[in-house]
């Protein structure tokens, strides 16, 4: 870090489609606003730069979705997001939006530049085209399964689920995310950034030079380049994003991923007359802040348009994180999986640290990882409110009561003390050590264990056992729990900003500087502190149950909700299907079976018998409501006891991808026992 001059440090730019959700603090924002408070604290010369991702077809397709135009999808959810990062305290420079008119220059001049330069590769080539909708198809307008992981749902511009980047035309049995039809094949001309091309530039530049990124991602950059790359489309037929900057183009935009990175640089424009100086010097040290899904694209692609254009400077680091899950589960905004920021801010206001804290403690900085209310309660009553809370008010409690609020003198030190002291600058040199490699997790540790420090000294000291014989001993052991209690404003400020201002308030001191923290004279005697107060309150059992019961409704809720069409089953041949007996019958009479939901017992005319058949339909017909509906019923199945009543038979029922359950009636009248064939 100390040959540079300054720092410019970049989040994932969240496209604009949707609310912010847990994972996404957990993955990008909370690392980067820790190390970015962390680099200011110590005087570093660092901006923060992040802001809407507005363009590409997530953003359309929310439109589509809602009938609306997608100027009102990224004008709501930039304002809600930018209003959620701020509610949590990251704390970003500017958070801008790709929509922006300096956005749009930028991004049309570095297109330029490059075509300029002869760098782009021009081709004419059939593409995916929905003939329904007359549309090309790339990117997530179009699904189909990976060549790589046989992922089904993989889209054309990236399998979620192996993170490989793909082109539309390797995904095998390609369908139309819009219409559902089957694409067809359509000559279209495109630009193209030659990567192969690159490819030795890549392997010097990551192979060799970033040996210490983390091994996730440097992993993933050597299985892409190994793999070998291919030149990659970086304009679409599409009628929303950045219209590409030449002549009789009309139609055509810019890719989204290769305008979205260069919207940290519009930002930074935005930001400051002074941007150049953050782009254009060797001097700045440049650090993208990513989920692994965008590892390819800030590792791959943009370092690559970067170093063809040849102005600009390269990341220094790519910190990517892996995912979150949540209560065992892939967070999902379709299938509403998430805890939504702004609604945890309405069932828990002003525990933004809480949550940070939460998020940071059990970060999937090399794995994927889990979040789930329980272990939430656990940590904020075991470590933030028994811990951190409880030493805090311990010590400030005691001072206001034995010394009028007034930091007593320091008298002898024991050896226990000097320990103590000692140990403040040498937890805050591991601190370092390990914020400088990216590692939140055993960063927080470490700020936490400043605070398990001085609460297992007041524990082991007892103060308020010696006071009546000993007050001096007193007077210096609160002195120095004071001193640690400063230095906490300090070290845990990265991570829980909020509550090391309210810290300050309680003793009543203003922000101190990084380095200051190790210092055993922070807090001068006779300095007088504040009332004090709770630093942090429990969550209470009710709190977390009401949280869990949110989602277990939600998890009922899709369960009874949308499901895909399952796909088609193996073929069978004539003799299997005509080994089925399914005829025609009447339902005569149905019940409820007793302390079931879903079955009720029907009895039915099948032309060749009267019989009974348990059918689980009770959710979706009342039994009176059916009797006398004509129905087709496979005769021959094996007789079944379902809750002790012999079902012979079963009837046959659609259902669709709601849940929503129909007869297969025959459609005119027809004698019972009819065969269906
Ligand atoms: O994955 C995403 O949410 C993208 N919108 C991230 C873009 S990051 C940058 F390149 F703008
Ligand atoms: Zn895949």
């Amino acid at each position: 870090m100390t040959r540079f001059k300054r720092h410019l440090i970049t989040s994932a730019l969240p496209y604009a489609n949707g609310p912010l959700h847990i994972g996404h603090l957990a993955g990008v924002y909370v690392p980067s606003d820790i190390y970015t408070r962390y680099l200011r604290l110590r005087g570093k010369d660092v901006i923060h730069i992040c802001g809407s991702d507005e363009h590409g077809v997530p953003i359309t397709i929310k439109a589509r979705q809602e009938g609306v135009a997608p100027q009102e999808i990224i004008d709501r959810y930039h304002e809600l997001n930018k209003k959620a990062f701020e509610d949590f305290g990251i704390s970003f420079d500017i958070y801008s939006r790709t929509s922006n008119e300096i956005h749009y220059e930028t991004a049309s001049l570095f297109f330029k530049t490059l075509y300029e330069k002869g760098e782009f590769l021009e081709k004419t080539t059939p593409q995916y085209y929905d003939e329904e909708e007359k549309v090309f198809l790339a990117d997530r307008y179009i699904q189909g399964t990976c060549p790589h992981c046989s992922n089904e749902s993989a889209y054309g511009d990236q399998c979620e689920k192996c993170g490989t980047s793909l082109n539309a035309t390797d995904l095998i049995n390609p369908r139309s995310t819009i219409s559902g039809s089957k694409p067809v094949m359509r000559e279209t001309k495109h630009w193209y950034l030659p990567l192969d091309k690159y490819e030795p530039f890549l392997r010097k530049w990551i192979l060799e030079g970033k040996k210490h990124w983390k091994s996730n991602v440097y992993g993933q950059c050597k299985s892409w380049i190994d793999q070998g790359l291919q030149p990659r489309a970086v304009s679409r037929d599409l009628d929303w994003g950045v219209p590409l900057p030449l002549e009789g183009t009309e139609g055509k935009v810019l890719y989204v991923w290769f305008d979205a990175p260069i919207g940290y640089i519009s930002a930074t424009r935005e930001l400051t007359p002074e941007w150049e100086k953050y782009w254009k010097d060797e001097e700045t040290r440049m650090i993208h802040f990513i989920g692994k899904d965008n590892i390819v694209f800030h590792c791959i692609v943009f370092p690559s348009m970067l170093n063809a254009e040849g102005s600009y400077v390269l990341p220094d680091n790519v910190p990517a994180n892996e995912f979150l899950n949540l209560e065992n589960d892939k967070i999902s905004t379709s299938r509403n999986w998430a805890v939504w920021l702004h609604e945890y801010l309405d069932d828990f206001p002003g525990r933004q640290d809480v949550l940070r804290y939460v998020l940071c403690a059990n970060a999937p900085e090399t794995k994927d990882n889990d979040f789930t209310w329980k272990d939430f309660q656990a940590r904020n009553n075991n470590e933030l409110v028994a811990i951190y809370g409880n030493f805090v008010n311990r010590a400030i409690v005691l001072t206001n009561k034995y010394f009028e609020g007034r930091v007593p003198e320091r008298g002898a030190l024991s050896g226990y003390d000097s320990k103590v002291l000692d140990a403040v600058p040498a937890i805050r040199g591991r601190l370092e050590e390990s914020l400088d490699q990216f590692r939140f997790r055993e960063a927080l540790k470490e700020a936490m264990n400043l605070a398990r420090l001085g609460n297992k000294y007041l524990a082991d000291t007892e103060p308020w056992k010696i006071w009546k014989s000993a007050p001096e001993r007193v007077a210096t052991i609160l002195n120095i729990s004071l001193q640690i209690s400063a230095a906490l404003t300090v070290l845990t400020e990265p991570f829980l900003p909020y509550s090391a201002e309210r810290l300050r308030q309680f003793l009543n001191i203003g922000p101190i500087g990084w380095e200051k923290a190790g210092e055993s004279d922070l807090l001068p005697a006779g300095h007088v502190i504040g009332a004090g107060g709770l630093l942090f309150e429990k969550v209470t059992d009710e709190q977390v149950e009401h949280q869990v019961n949110k989602l277990l409704a939600t998890r009922e809720q899709n369960s009874n909700g949308k499901k895909d069409l399952p796909p088609a089953k193996d073929n069978i041949n004539y003799e299997q299907f005509s080994a089925m007996d399914i005829r025609t019958g009447t339902i005569l009479s149905a019940e409820k079976v007793a302390k079931t939901k879903k079955l009720l017992k029907l009895t039915i005319d099948t032309g060749i018998d009267t019989r009974t058949v348990v059918s689980g339909i009770a959710e979706c017909f009342e039994p009176e409501k059916i009797v006398g509906k004509k129905v087709s019923v496979l005769v021959n199945l094996e007789p079944r006891k379902i809750r002790g009543i012999d079902s012979q038979g079963m009837i046959l029922m659609a259902e669709d991808t709601k849940g929503r359950l129909v007869f297969v009636s025959p459609e005119d009248e027809i004698g019972n026992g009819s065969v269906v064939k």
